[in-house]
């Protein structure tokens, strides 16, 4: 996960702001969140109509309820892959019994999920957009409990240290991301609610019990208040993610996909087996703990960039990670440099200059998608991915700059590596079929809906988008316009 902090806002305008409005925000209701669907035509779809209606298909039915898995899950998101306003997704799910709400970044590059806990001093209350922020404590929730670390969930995570585990002491963990920040605490397995699809839009709730890090101590870039939130759902593929563990209790297939609208901000991110629309997929590469796959040329235009195969595959972290989490798309030098040199060969006269001393940008009045071409990456099995000039350049004061990043710039982890993040992978559905282990992907409206396939009745469902926002920013707004009324009476007065 490597989250980009480019904002234009400035904070202390935002301080300020938020100064003037305190007392008035006392006054005004506490903010809540909304969430709003949209979908397409509803297609009722129901598989015991008609001769199958017999009385033993439909206690046969029943008696699966109980035991079968679901026909899918449905994550409600928000958030934007916007480079310019902070880019990244969130959704929103229940924890503990009585449920509250947790805002989580969804990151299909990590594995496990992690909430702030009420040990964590430094957390803010309010994060991302504004959404108000919860800290999670196990004592209140009837069904939290401290998982230890003689338990095999921490001897598997833990491996050989396991040696030094005292009775009751409890399992710690250390989650570091391709950005150099951090989250530190104790695991902790309580109940998880999740919408489960029902129907054509449709969702119950339904719950699993998880076991997930109650974070005391984070880094400074994950609690600062413009990319907080309260945690992170790790969609990784290893044991001890979410859709793993839901996977073990057969509560849900291991395949999900996600959809995620760079024009509107929000999309679908759901759990199960996707039927419409159809994609093509690439294998995964085995053994590897990222959703690797192996990409075969990068095509600029009409013509495919002149390099080495062995360019593909980076020292011992081969291959190509798929990452929500991350906002921009990372290629090692020696494709960076030929990429970056045949699109700006398109528009030769721009002058150039340095941002952040990291992005390359430069003014341009006509229509990007105009002057600049098309960049199509291959991948093995013929899947092609292709990132439209409005994709890969985005608007910052004035100017474009070029998302693309050199990844031999980068630190640590993520150093050399090449990296496929929102800005690649928005505007389109992408399955992640861990039961085959594949991943695909096709262009799509992230606005628009979704069929998924129960497997057992085999009834398909549609599932819509969504846009999680927070009232905050509203309600601030109101409580300004209410400032300025009281002011310009007493003024009157
Ligand atoms: C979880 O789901 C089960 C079965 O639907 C239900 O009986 C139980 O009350 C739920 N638990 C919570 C904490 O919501
Ligand atoms: C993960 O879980 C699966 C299924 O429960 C099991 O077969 C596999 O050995 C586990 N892998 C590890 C690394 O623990
Ligand atoms: C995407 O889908 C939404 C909802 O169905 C629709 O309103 C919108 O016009 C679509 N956008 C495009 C570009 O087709």
């Amino acid at each position: 996960m490597i989250i980009m902090t480019f904002a234009r806002c400035s904070s202390s305008f935002a301080a300020k702001i938020a100064q003037l409005s305190i007392l008035l925000l006392l006054l005004i209701s506490t903010c809540t969140s909304y969430v709003s669907a949209s979908g397409g035509v509803i297609n009722v779809n129901y598989k015991f109509a008609g001769v199958e209606r017999s009385l033993s298909a439909l206690t046969a039915h029943d008696s699966l309820r109980h035991l079968r898995m679901l026909a899918g899950v449905d994550l409600p998101l928000g958030g934007t892959g916007r480079p310019d306003a902070v880019g990244l997704y969130y959704a929103k799910i229940g924890i503990g019994t009585p449920a509250r709400d947790y805002y989580v970044q969804v990151d299909t590059g990590s594995d496990i999920m992690w909430v702030n806990c009420i040990q964590c001093k430094e957390c803010p209350e309010r994060g991302y957009h504004g959404l108000e922020l919860t800290l999670y404590n196990p004592k209140d929730s009837l069904t939290g409990k401290l998982v230890s670390c003689d338990q095999q969930f921490c001897l598997d995570i833990h491996g050989s240290s396991a040696s030094s585990c005292m009775a009751n002491q409890s399992c710690l963990y250390t989650q570091s991301y391709g950005d150099g920040s951090f989250s530190i605490g104790y695991f902790v397995k309580d109940v998880v609610q999740y919408d489960r699809v029902s129907g054509d839009l449709q969702t119950k709730s339904a719950n699993g019990s998880v076991i997930f890090g109650c974070g005391a101590r984070q880094s400074g870039d994950l609690s600062s208040s413009e990319e907080a939130l309260d945690g992170i759902l790790g969609f990784g593929k290893s044991n001890s993610s979410m859709i793993s563990q839901l996977a073990s209790s057969g509560k849900v297939k291991k395949m999900f996909a996600h959809c995620l609208d760079g024009v509107n901000g929000g999309g679908i991110f759901a759990i199960g087996h996707v039927v419409q629309p159809k994609v093509n997929t690439t294998p995964l590469v085995p053994d590897q703990p990222h959703y690797n796959v192996n990409m075969t040329a990068v095509e600029v235009g009409r013509d495919i960039l002149n390099l080495q195969t062995d360019v593909f595959e980076v020292g011992d972290k081969k291959g190509t990670i798929i990452d929500s989490g991350t906002t921009l798309a990372y290629l090692p030098e020696v494709i960076y440099g030929p990429l970056v040199n045949k699109i700006l060969s398109w528009q030769p006269d721009l002058k150039l200059h340095t941002l952040h001393e990291q992005y390359t940008c430069f003014q341009y009045s006509g229509s990007v998608d105009d002057g600049f071409p098309n960049v199509t990456l291959h991948f093995e099995n013929s899947l092609v991915l292709k990132v439209y000039p409005h994709d890969y350049l985005f608007p910052f004061d004035g100017l474009w700059c070029i998302g693309w990043q050199n990844s031999g710039m980068q630190s640590r982890d993520s150093k050399d590596m090449i990296l496929l993040g929102d800005l690649v992978l928005s505007n389109k559905l992408v399955l992640y079929d861990l039961e085959n282990q594949v991943i695909g992907w096709t262009e799509y409206n992230c606005s628009s809906s979704i069929k998924l396939q129960d497997e057992l009745t085999g009834s398909v469902h549609l599932v819509g988008a969504h846009y999680l926002s927070s009232a905050c920013s509203l309600s601030i707004q109101r409580a300004i316009i209410i400032f300025l009324l009281i002011v310009l009476l007493q003024n009157l007065v």
